[in-house]
């Protein structure tokens, strides 16, 4: 691990943007903050644009209103970094798949077959997300100098277990089945994936994003072997692929629940910073991974539902647990709709003054 931060280029000066600089290895007086799903439907705006947007994906796929939802969260709160507004699912449909999102259900799937994957679109489909990159050049003229864009993906496996089951499952019991029984036809899903995840990403990153993080929200519920092969490669070659396109480009991981595993994670991919779900106790995060790697985490989102002491003390208990090592401070997982505006206003002012 140590040889491998080392082999890191470090800017010679700062870039005066907090989050990334701390991305980078800059130390910094107090960890950056943003809130994983920060532009949503806790926001009155939200709730308000979304009314006139037609579909989710209309709304992804709307470079002005996409752009205005991005900033929003900015505009209420003194956060260190925008998050693109999109989802990890206009991969599938740029690759040609069918994905709707139902009106308080989540995602639906036409779900893909063995036979499907050899005409999936490879990069030809990159075209249907040009209104995603004309939405980084339209947040990046609105954005302060010194906030972070963060651009991000959904790791192969978390995209794949969606394409194969058609929508969220609790065990993710239909890709590890289809894995298992058809492994060519996996291994061409995660290879074409792979690729296009890549190429996606080089494309966020030239229209204007600082940072990428790798959604893989499904990290759990996979065997070591599993992991390695599903995780691990996956991870690693979108790693390598993007920095060979843009040298040492500044790349978050977040392995939701790769608990155990999370040092091999970081290790073997290569992200300069790993995202921590709020089950990775603090004590076991700083034992097992070096100090030369960076966190970002991991308060319990329904803390902030709730409010108040219980969710000062956590908060204070992470910063403290963390302060030998780079720490951006957000949430283990996204923030919910039922999240008090206040109670987000007090969590940010409280990383912000302690
Ligand atoms: O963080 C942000 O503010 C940026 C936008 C963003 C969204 N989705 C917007 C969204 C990001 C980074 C995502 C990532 C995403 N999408 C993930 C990985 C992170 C995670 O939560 O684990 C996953 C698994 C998805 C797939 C997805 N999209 C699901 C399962 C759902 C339905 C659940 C839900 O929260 O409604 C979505 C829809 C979605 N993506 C919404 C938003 C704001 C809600 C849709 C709406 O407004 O109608």
């Amino acid at each position: 691990l140590d040889s491998f931060q080392g082999d890191r280029r470090l800017p010679a000066s700062r870039t005066g943007k907090r989050l990334l600089d701390l991305v980078l290895g800059h130390e910094q007086e107090r960890p950056p903050v943003w809130i994983m799903r920060q532009a949503g439907r806790y926001l009155p705006e939200y709730r308000a644009l979304r009314q006139t947007a037609g579909s989710f994906l209309d709304l992804c796929y709307t470079p002005e209103l996409a752009a205005e939802v991005t900033l929003q969260p900015l505009r209420r709160f003194p956060l260190d970094a925008a998050i693109l507004f999109s989802d990890i699912l206009v991969v599938p449909d740029a690759m040609g798949r069918t994905v709707r999102f139902e009106q308080g259900e989540g995602p639906r799937l036409e779900p893909i077959r063995p036979e499907d994957v050899a005409n999936l679109k490879g990069e030809e489909g990159l075209a249907h997300l040009a209104p995603v990159f004309e939405t980084v050049r339209l947040v990046r003229a609105g954005l302060s100098p010194e906030k972070t864009l963060i651009g991000f993906c959904g790791s192969p496996w978390t995209v794949a277990t969606y394409m194969i089951a058609g929508r969220g499952t609790t065990d993710q019991g239909p890709a590890r089945l289809f894995a298992l029984q058809h492994p060519e036809a996996f291994a061409a899903l995660i290879d074409r994936l792979v690729d296009f995840s890549i190429a996606y990403l080089v494309e966020q990153f030239r229209a204007g994003c600082d940072v990428v993080q790798l959604f893989e929200s499904w990290a759990m519920n996979l065997d070591e072997v599993a992991f390695a092969e599903r995780v691990i490669a996956p991870n690693r070659r979108i790693v390598e692929g993007v920095r060979a396109a843009i040298p040492g480009a500044p790349i978050i991981g977040f392995p939701r629940g790769a608990a155990g595993l999370v040092a091999r994670y970081v290790e073997e991919t290569g992200v300069d910073m790993v995202g921590l779900d709020y089950g990775m106790p603090v004590d076991f995060a700083n034992t097992a991974l070096p100090a030369s790697v960076g966190v970002q985490g991991n308060l319990d989102p329904l803390r902030v539902v709730v409010g108040g002491e219980q969710m000062r003390e956590r908060a204070r208990s992470i910063i403290a647990g963390f302060s030998g090592r780079r720490h951006i401070f957000n949430l283990g997982h996204g923030i919910v709709p039922e999240t008090p505006i206040a109670h987000v206003e007090e969590l940010i002012n409280l990383v912000h003054n302690g």
